[in-house]
């Protein structure tokens, strides 16, 4: 088989490093994938959002499956471009990508069919958003964007002043573009941040092991929101009798609602929890892996993915058994100086053969400079993961490795899993 993965972070890298793994698989091209990709894909220098010129490039080459694994391309309805000419492939269609495309369609989803979230209303005019913060709204609030905004489109705000400079920001000078013009004000929810990816074929649902990111760019969950610093898996939190909970009171009736509404999901449903007193509630949807989430949940999944991944497609998940190890993993993300806001790249790496000896490493923004030398290209630059009987070992292992990694500038969290190792020591 010929594959396509669409996309090139650390998650597209351990997407394509798990496919690489089946017999089948005579050829990855990976658009635009990255420096670490390269030494087992093919890189096509073609951008992840350009549909017409992919969906060429996979009649061109005679493709016979592709990955979407990042959200607007399926927001952009590169899955059905695929379909017209016959070329299946992993991710939901644009309607059901709109489970993560639209703030609003997701709350409204939720609503109508009693699935657990934050408490919300939604607004195209900004007198009326401002007049329901001034008048109504308890604090702290949530301001979001209802469209996607690289993860920044949301505004934990604690003061109703700070609540209506958002929406000035959102709505009246279109700080994320056109994806802040209609906006969600939802209640602040308390408690503990979990992520489930599912795999699903619009019919079965099957979870994988459940992960916690850590947002924030510093230690102790301070400084700005990032796409994610680092990850652990499982997360303890996420006991079985919570699992089950959610399975119940949340995932299938999303699976099913999808269903009902007529957009069947099909790919990889992310769900953004949050334990709360009253029980597990939705924060968000996505409608793809999340990263660094891929980067500690692959590497713990026992069953071959690409199999699984083209059960979704077919609609025979049913028949396809998804396995997880027994083991736990840790992932460090290397960051550029100063991300999430400006950073410089274009900087030697160095360290990564040394590492690589206890870690999987996972590119992310790398490339290969003129000389051969391998730099850094992006925010997020590695996603360094170690697997282990235990979190403890794994935490501690990926720590140690991704230490070794150097490059002017780097920017790492000491404390990624920390919180879990707490959890796990009150058990
Ligand atoms: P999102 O882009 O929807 O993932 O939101 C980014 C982060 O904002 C989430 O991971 C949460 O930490 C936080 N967040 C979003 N919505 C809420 C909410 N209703 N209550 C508390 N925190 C939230
Ligand atoms: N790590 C969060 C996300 O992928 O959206």
């Amino acid at each position: 088989m010929k594959i396509l993965i669409v996309g090139g972070g650390g998650r597209e890298h351990a997407i394509a490093s798990r496919i690489a793994e089946n017999p089948d698989v005579e050829k990855i091209w990976a658009a635009p994938g990255n420096g670490g990709m390269a030494s087992f894909c093919e890189l096509v220098p073609l951008k992840a959002t350009d549909v017409q010129v992919i969906t060429a490039f996979c009649r061109d080459h005679a493709v016979d499956y592709v990955v979407v694994a990042q959200d607007d391309p399926l927001c952009l309805g590169m899955v059905d471009a695929l379909a017209e000419i016959g070329i299946p492939a992993f991710g939901p269609d644009r309607a059901a990508a709109r489970i993560e495309g639209s703030k609003i369609f997701a709350k409204q989803l939720m609503r109508k069919y009693g699935i657990p979230t934050a408490r919300c209303e939604t607004f195209d005019d900004f007198e009326a958003a401002r007049r329901y913060v001034r008048e109504t709204a308890p604090c702290p609030i949530v301001v979001k964007a209802d469209g996607l905004a690289l993860g920044k489109g949301v505004l934990i705000c604690q003061t109703r002043d700070e609540a209506e400079e958002a929406l000035r920001q959102m709505m009246l000078e279109s700080k994320f573009g056109a994806s802040g013009h209609r906006v969600v004000i939802e209640e602040f929810l308390e408690g503990l941040e979990v992520s489930v990816l599912a795999f699903t074929d619009g019919k079965t649902l099957r979870p994988m092991v459940s992960s916690m990111d850590h947002k924030r760019a510093l230690d102790g969950d301070q400084g700005l929101n990032t796409g994610g610093m680092g990850t652990v898996a499982p997360n303890p939190f996420y006991t079985p009798e919570i699992a089950e909970r959610t399975l119940r009171e949340i995932m299938l009736p999303t699976v099913a609602a999808m269903q009902a509404e007529g957009c069947p999901f099909k790919g990889c449903l992310y769900f953004g929890l949050m334990l709360t007193k009253d029980g597990p509630k939705v924060i968000e949807y996505n409608c793809r892996f999340g990263d660094p989430e891929t980067q500690v949940v692959l590497p713990l999944l026992k069953s071959d993915l690409l199999t699984v991944m083209k059960a979704t497609t077919e609609g025979t998940l049913d028949r396809c058994p998804v396995e997880f190890a027994d083991e736990a993993a840790c992932c460090v993300v290397l960051a550029s100086g100063g991300y999430p806001l400006k950073y410089t790249t274009g900087y030697p790496i160095h360290g990564l053969e040394e590492a690589a000896k206890d870690a999987r490493i996972y590119h992310a923004g790398t490339k290969r400079a003129e000389n051969g030398e391998l730099v850094t290209a992006g925010g997020r630059v590695l996603g360094v993961t170690c697997v282990a009987p235990t979190l403890r070992e794994a935490v501690a292992k990926a720590r140690a490795a991704a230490e070794k990694i150097t490059f002017e500038g780097r920017q790492m969290r000491r404390d990624i899993g920390q919180r879990a190792l707490s959890a796990e020591g009150q058990a």
